[in-house]
C-alpha cells in the first residue's frame, strides 16, 4: 500500500496534524506514504516526497502545510492535466490518494472518483467553516482565536482615541468567522453575508452607546458582506483557477459610512492572511488528527469516494458527491444569539 497525500486551496492551521495522522495510521498498517507538493499541481507533475512516521511526528505544532498548497485545478485544462495526473499516479506506484482541502480540492477529488474511478478519500479543511456534512472544519478554531486576540488589542487603541474600529475578517461568502469573533469579543455589531447589512441600526447602536458613556466602538465585518443594492467588494477583477473572486475591502467602505453618518472618527483594519497563519489551536490539532486517522482507515478498507467529517463527537464519512458543491452558510441561530448584544446600550 503506497498512499499519496496532497493539500490544496488556502492553507490552514491543522493541515500538518492531518498529514501526521494519515502517515502514522498507514505506517501502522504496514503501508507507506508520499506527499504530492503544492496541491493538484504536484499530482499532475508527479512531484512527490517521502513521508515517514518518525519524521512527521512533530509537525503537529506547525501551521501551514509541509506539502505546500496551490489553487491549481486539473479540470481547467482537463484534456491535458487529467491524463498527466493519472500517469504520474501510476509512475509513482500509488495505490490511493488522500486529498485534504476545501470545496474546490474535494470537488476535483469527487470528479476523479466518479469519472476515472480514482481511489481517493477526502478530508475537509478551511478556516471558513463553510463545508457541508461536517459540523466544524479544523482551522476555524485557530482562526477565530487569532481574530479575538487582534480585536482585544484593537479595543485598547480604539478606547484611547475614542474611535470606532472596523475589523474585516475572512470567510468568503459565509459569516462563521465574523459571527463567532463578534460574540467572543463583545463587538457592538457584526455584519455577515447571510444577513442584509442594516447601516442604520449599526450607527444607531454606536451613537446610543457613545451617549451612554462608552467612548469607542468595535464592528466586525465579514469580507463577503455587502451593502444593500451593491455587489461584494473585491481587490481586483482577477479570478482564481476555480473562478472565485478575491474578496476584500468592505471594511474600508463600512468605516467610511460610519464616519459620514455618525461623525465618529473611524478606522478599518483588514486582518487578512494573519487569520490563517501560525500554530494550530489544541482543538484543531485534535480534530485534524482524528480526521487523518479515519481517512487512513477508509483507505485501508478501500472505501473510496468518501469524505471524513465531524458529526457531534464522532468522526463519520459521507460520499464526496453528497459533501461537495453546496456551501454551508452560517447557521443563523448563532446570529440571533449574537444579536441580543447588538441593540440598546
Ligand atoms: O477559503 C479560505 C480563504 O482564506 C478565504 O477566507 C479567503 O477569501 C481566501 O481564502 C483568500 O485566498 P488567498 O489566499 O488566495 O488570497
Amino acid at each position: 500500500m503506497k498512499v499519496a497525500l496532497l493539500t490544496g486551496g488556502g492553507d490552514c492551521p491543522g493541515l500538518n496534524a492531518v498529514i501526521r495522522a494519515v502517515v502514522r495510521t498507514i505506517h501502522n498498517a504496514g503501508g507507506e506514504c508520499v506527499g504530492l507538493l503544492e496541491g493538484w499541481r504536484g499530482a499532475i507533475q508527479g512531484n512527490a516526497i517521502p513521508l515517514k512516521a518518525q519524521e512527521t511526528d512533530e509537525i503537529i505544532a506547525r501551521g501551514g502545510t509541509i506539502l505546500g498548497s496551490s489553487r491549481t485545478n486539473p479540470y481547467k485544462n482537463k484534456e491535458e492535466s487529467v491524463p498527466r495526473l493519472k500517469d504520474s499516479f501510476q509512475r509513482l506506484g500509488l495505490t490511493a490518494l488522500v486529498a485534504i482541502g476545501g470545496d474546490d480540492t474535494l470537488g476535483v477529488a469527487k470528479r476523479l472518483y466518479e469519472e476515472e474511478n480514482f481511489p481517493v478519500v477526502g478530508v475537509p479543511k478551511t478556516i471558513d467553516n463553510d463545508l457541508s456534512c461536517t459540523d466544524f472544519t479544523f482551522g476555524f478554531d485557530t482562526s477565530i482565536n487569532i481574530v479575538m486576540e487582534a480585536v482585544d488589542r484593537l479595543r485598547t487603541t480604539a478606547e484611547s482615541h475614542r474611535r470606532v474600529m472596523v475589523i474585516e475578517t475572512m470567510g468568503r461568502h459565509a459569516g462563521w468567522i465574523a459571527c463567532f469573533a463578534g460574540i467572543a469579543t463583545a463587538a457592538d455589531f457584526t455584519l455577515i453575508p447571510e444577513v442584509e447589512v442594516d447601516v442604520e441600526a449599526m450607527c444607531e447602536v454606536l451613537l446610543k452607546r457613545r451617549a451612554a458613556g462608552k467612548p469607542y466602538g468595535l464592528i466586525i465585518v465579514s469580507e463577503g458582506a455587502k451593502l444593500p443594492e451593491q455587489d461584494v467588494v473585491t481587490h481586483d477583477a482577477e479570478l482564481d483557477d476555480f473562478g472565485h473572486v478575491k474578496l476584500g475591502g468592505i471594511g474600508d467602505t463600512i468605516a467610511d459610512v460610519i464616519q459620514r453618518r455618525t461623525g465618529i472618527e473611524t478606522r478599518a483594519v483588514t486582518l487578512g492572511h494573519l487569520q490563517r497563519g501560525g500554530p494550530p489551536s489544541a482543538y484543531d490539532r485534535v480534530l485534524g488528527t482524528r480526521l487523518g486517522i479515519h481517512a487512513a482507515r477508509l483507505v485501508i478498507e478501500k472505501k473510496f469516494g468518501q469524505m471524513v467529517a465531524l458529526r457531534g463527537l464522532k468522526i463519520v464519512s459521507y460520499p464526496l458527491a453528497e459533501a461537495v458543491g453546496t456551501m454551508r452558510t452560517l447557521d443563523l441561530e448563532f446570529m440571533r444569539e449574537a444579536e441580543e448584544f447588538y441593540k440598546n446600550v
